[in-house]
Order: structure tokens, then C-alpha cells, then sequence
């Protein structure tokens, strides 16, 4: 788990230091600019429109709240239903669609946000997008008033590296995404990142405008203006040394080390007398089924007492798994080795 740059590190110790509060530019100028460039710098990354709204929150969970709560204000507005003054009672139903495989605090989101239990639609057997599909689904959705917001974690951080952009291609015609920096990144926690392309329905829904709030009229939004929060450390500025020590080379390499990593340690545990890895591994996760049913359980137990590794026990259409993921820089060949030493390990003494 974890892992952080130390440059990332270095800036995170700053923003304590200073500790400025990050919602208002005009208060803490040097690091809303050096949070405005970041925000410039990770649509860019990811081939996203320039334009975009960029906001540092705490994790995905709030970049997809965040988003959510944009959505839920632009297509209510497009039915001439004003939520931020008018409320949810009585306005018309929000009818919210989401892939059978998409991580829970999308429906945690909707829950915060009053939008209910979303309806699944099956996902691709991977459980991926399926990025043929995707541009025909952006347009049908448009046209019907609809809008399109992709939960991006791990994911859109795909995009910043050449050789695995086709895994999210299409997906800067969405409306928002939710990314983790906290993650791919290896920013320290806790930093996600709200991206919205249409800044009115987000402005609507967030920010406040209090008498004692002073702001600079003159430029950008204030950042308290695009998340839930005023009051905020200035988390963007580790992103912003990340993103300034790597370069764009830089993350297109840490992101395809992560998945090379995930490929070798895939190919070693299907190695493994009887361990049978699920999925294509082509970015940076491995699901593994060993033998009946019961095993990941018993494996995974074995495996987190033994301390060598964390690998955590989950499931996969119904069956029991133990799920890998590489995403700390420092993990190494040797390191993948040794995890998969210490699986073999856990496993031999069932
Ligand atoms: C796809 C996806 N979305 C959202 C989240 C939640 O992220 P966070 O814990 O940063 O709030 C995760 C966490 O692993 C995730 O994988």
C-alpha cells in the first residue's frame, strides 16, 4: 500500500509547514498558483479538454461525489428544475445508469448526493470500458440530455503513458472524471482530483459566497469554488511536485513500471501449481483463483501473516479472489519476486 515520491513528500511536508488554508486564492496566492498549474498540467496529461474544471479533494470517493453533484445539477437544469434553490423534493427522477463492475463509492456517492440505488448495466467480461463503445455511448447520451462521468482511480492515469492510452481512449468526450493522485501518482494521502468540463453546473453546486470571503474577481474561480470543502490543506501542491520532478516522461514511465510490474508478477503466480490468474492482465491489477472456492480465503490469511506482502482477499463475479495491485514506485522486480516467493509459500502450506 502507499508509497510517495519524495519530491511529493518533500512539498507535502511544506503545505504543513505553511499551512495555509488552500480554498481562497487571494490569502495564499503562491500556492493557488502552483495548485493552478497542476490543475493545468493533469487534464493536459490526460488528453482532456483545457477548459476543464480541476479540483483537490481528499480521494476518489469525493472527486466522485464532486462530479456526481455536477451532473445531478446539470440534468436537472436541463428539465428547468433548479436544485441548488429548489431541492430534490418533488423534482423529477434523476435516472442514473453505472457498469455492473464499478467501484462502490459510486453508489456511496449517489447516496450522499440523494440519487438512490443506480441501475447496472452489464460490463465488458474484463470489466473494462469498452472503448469501441464508448464514443457511440457519449453521443447517445448527449442527445438525450444525459451525462457521462467516469470514475478514473486508477484508471485515467492509463492515459499519460503512450503505450497504455488505448486502454481509455475516448473517455476525454465524458462530461467528468474522478482521478486519485494518492495512487497512480504516489502522492502522499490524502489528494483525488474532481476534473468537470462544464464549470457552470459545478459552480451552482459548490462554493459559498460570504461576506468575509475576499476574493480576487479578476482571476480563475476560487478552488473552494469546484469542491465540498472551504477550508482545505493545500494538497494539489504535492501533486503539482510530482508532476514537476517526474515531467511527462517521468509519469508515462512510472505509470507502464506499475504495469510491468503487474504483468510479471501475473505471469510468475500462473506459474503456480493450480493458481489461475482471471483476468487480462493489461494494466496494473491481477485477480487470482486458487483451486476450490474457499482457498483465496485461507491463501490470503496465510500471505498477510506472513508479512512479506499485502495482497487482499475479494471477489469476482462470484468468486472468491485474492487481488493484486501495483502501484507504489519503489516496487521492483525483486520486490515482485519475493511477494510471489511468499505466495507460493502460503499456498504450498494449505
Ligand atoms: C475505481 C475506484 N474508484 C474509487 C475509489 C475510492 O478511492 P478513494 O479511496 O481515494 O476515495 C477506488 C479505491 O480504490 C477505486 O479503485
Amino acid at each position: 500500500m502507499g508509497g510517495t515520491l519524495p519530491g511529493a513528500l518533500a512539498a507535502d511536508w511544506l503545505v504543513s509547514a505553511w499551512d495555509q488554508n488552500a480554498g481562497q486564492r487571494l490569502r495564499t496566492p503562491a500556492v493557488a498558483a502552483l495548485e493552478e498549474a497542476a490543475g493545468a498540467w493533469l487534464p493536459d496529461l490526460r488528453g482532456l479538454p483545457d477548459t476543464a474544471s480541476v479540483g483537490f479533494v481528499t480521494g476518489a470517493t469525493m472527486a466522485n461525489f464532486t462530479g456526481l453533484a455536477a451532473v445531478r445539477q446539470a440534468v436537472l437544469a436541463g428539465t428547468g428544475w433548479d436544485v441548488s434553490t429548489a431541492g430534490l423534493a418533488g423534482a423529477p427522477p434523476v435516472h442514473v445508469l453505472v457498469g455492473a463492475e464499478r467501484h462502490d463509492t459510486i453508489d456511496l456517492a449517489l447516496r450522499y448526493l440523494g440519487l438512490g440505488q443506480p441501475r447496472a448495466v452489464p460490463a465488458h467480461a474484463q470489466g473494462r470500458i469498452r472503448t469501441d463503445a464508448l464514443a457511440d455511448a457519449i453521443a447517445l447520451s448527449h442527445a438525450r440530455g444525459a451525462w457521462v462521468h467516469v470514475d478514473g482511480a486508477f484508471g485515467l492515469w492509463a492515459a499519460a503513458c503512450p503505450d497504455l492510452r488505448h486502454l481509455v481512449a475516448r473517455v476525454e468526450a465524458a462530461d467528468s472524471w474522478a482521478t486519485d493522485a494518492h495512487k497512480t501518482l504516489n502522492v502522499p494521502y490524502d489528494c483525488g482530483v474532481a476534473i468537470v468540463a462544464h464549470p457552470e453546473p459545478l459552480s451552482s453546486t459548490m462554493g459559498i459566497r460570504a461576506s468575509y470571503l475576499m476574493s480576487d474577481a479578476a482571476g480563475p474561480a476560487d478552488p473552494q469554488a469546484k469542491v465540498p470543502a472551504l477550508s482545505r490543506r493545500a494538497r494539489g501542491v504535492p501533486v503539482w511536485a510530482a508532476l514537476r520532478s517526474l515531467g511527462r516522461e517521468g509519469v508515462a514511465d512510472l505509470v507502464a513500471r506499475l504495469a510491468h510490474g503487474a504483468w510479471s508478477i501475473a505471469e510468475q503466480i500462473a506459474a503456480i501449481d493450480n493458481a489461475q490468474v482471471l483476468n487480462d492482465v493489461v494494466y496494473t491489477h491481477v485477480s487470482v483463483a486458487f483451486g476450490d472456492d474457499e482457498r483465496p480465503r485461507e491463501v490470503t490469511a496465510r500471505l498477510l501473516a506472513d508479512g512479506t506482502a499485502w495482497m487482499s482477499g475479494s471477489r469476482r463475479k462470484g468468486r472468491d479472489v485474492l487481488r493484486v495491485s501495483v502501484s507504489n514506485w519503489t516496487t521492483d522486480q525483486e520486490d515482485g519476486r519475493r511477494s510471489v516467493e511468499a505466495l507460493r509459500h502460503a499456498w504450498s502450506e494449505r
